[in-house]
């Protein structure tokens, strides 16, 4: 890799080569730690752990896994679903836009958008937005299978990587989150994480969000607590890394995966339980966390959504609908918006 280029912003340019660079923030805000956030998270009567923590390299490769789990119907419906939009996509975007996703583009979703793209314009502009570095690897792979491809990654958290964007030049961006990933904030998070997105956008740029619906507990439960374990050992996984990382002991064996649909709230809870009574050192956050047994500590939500519930939201937050699209089952949905 060469060195910095230029300066845009307080963001630093690295090229990689012709068709690939990426964008990273100068100077990193200050954050709390990982040690710092475990501390605080789980000091408290009712505890919890970020779910952003599950993604170190082991979880990254088991929710892998989990997408192809026969009971994980999500991210094969979307798929589906993006393959009948590759029909009715053209309408909306021309030679003019480039593609920005929230998220690194392992996956073939990016893939199936990217097809449309190229096959309209001689060369597309990908713009991945994502924390992690593991953006360039991806990024190299896409460049093996799309000629006409420039890539430019921005690792930064989505909203500042958007902020970035909106500095960067007048060309149109369709902006894809895709996965349901929106499910996991709380609903006021989410809602702000949605005007935040507005606001970077242009008029005429365009956004389309996966987001998974309501449906019979029973479908939703098993897609979270799979007949293989998958699922859980992806929730038991944050543990083995707090003790790798944070110098801590919990055993695992004394704790399992829970996952409820609580049908009030729209959302899937997963929890880790305590089996026992039991006390566990982090040495790192400098606690000696104390559990009862059947006591939870919160990992994650993945809220669902009913139709009319997502054109509420999106238009609340200053969008237009364009387009929503369905499986014939009406599992998940892909919506397309505009900016008011
Ligand atoms: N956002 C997706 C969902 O809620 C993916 C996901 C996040 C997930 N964490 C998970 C899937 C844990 C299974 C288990 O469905």
């Amino acid at each position: 890799m060469s060195n910095t280029v230029q300066k845009n912003i307080d963001y630093k340019k690295y090229v990689v080569s012709s068709n690939l660079q990426y964008f990273k923030p100068h100077a990193t805000k200050i954050e709390k730690t990982f040690a710092e956030e475990i501390s605080s998270s789980l000091n408290n009567d009712s505890k919890s752990i970020h779910p952003k923590f599950f993604y170190d390299k082991k979880g990254s490769d088991l929710f892998e896994k989990i997408c192809s789990l026969p009971e994980y119907y999500p991210t094969r419906t979307e798929i589906t679903i993006l393959k009948k939009l590759q029909d009715d996509l053209d309408s909306y975007i021309d030679e003019s836009f480039r593609l920005v996703e929230l998220g690194s583009g392992t996956s073939v979703k990016t893939r199936l958008i990217l097809d449309i793209f190229t096959k309209l314009q001689n060369t597309t502009e990908y713009f991945p937005i994502d924390i992690s570095e593991i953006l360039t690897e991806s990024s190299e792979q896409l460049l093996k299978d799309y000629s006409g491809l420039h890539i430019t990654g921005i690792i930064d958290t989505y909203e500042g990587g958007l902020q970035f964007l909106k500095n960067f030049d007048d060309k149109k961006n369709l902006i894809i989150f895709l996965g349901s990933s929106f499910g996991n904030f709380s609903p006021n998070d989410g809602y702000k994480f949605l005007q935040k997105i507005n606001s970077t956008m242009k008029s005429g740029d365009l956004f389309l969000i996966g987001l998974d619906l309501v449906k019979d507990k029973q479908i939703l439960e098993s897609a979270y607590t799979d007949s293989q374990d998958v699922t859980a050992e992806f929730n038991l996984n944050v543990l083995s890394r707090i003790n790798d990382e944070l110098d801590a002991d919990f055993y695992l064996k004394n704790f399992a995966h829970h996952a409820i649909y609580n049908e009030e709230e729209q959302r899937i809870e997963m929890y880790l339980k305590s089996l026992v009574n039991q006390s566990v050192i982090i040495s790192k956050s400098n606690l000696l966390l104390n559990l009862e047994k059947d006591e939870l500590i919160h990992t994650e939500y993945s809220y669902k959504y009913k139709l009319s519930q997502i054109h509420e939201l999106l238009t609340s937050t200053g969008f237009e609908i364009k387009h929503t699209w369905l499986d014939d089952n009406q599992y998940f949905s892909l919506t397309l918006v505009s900016k008011n």
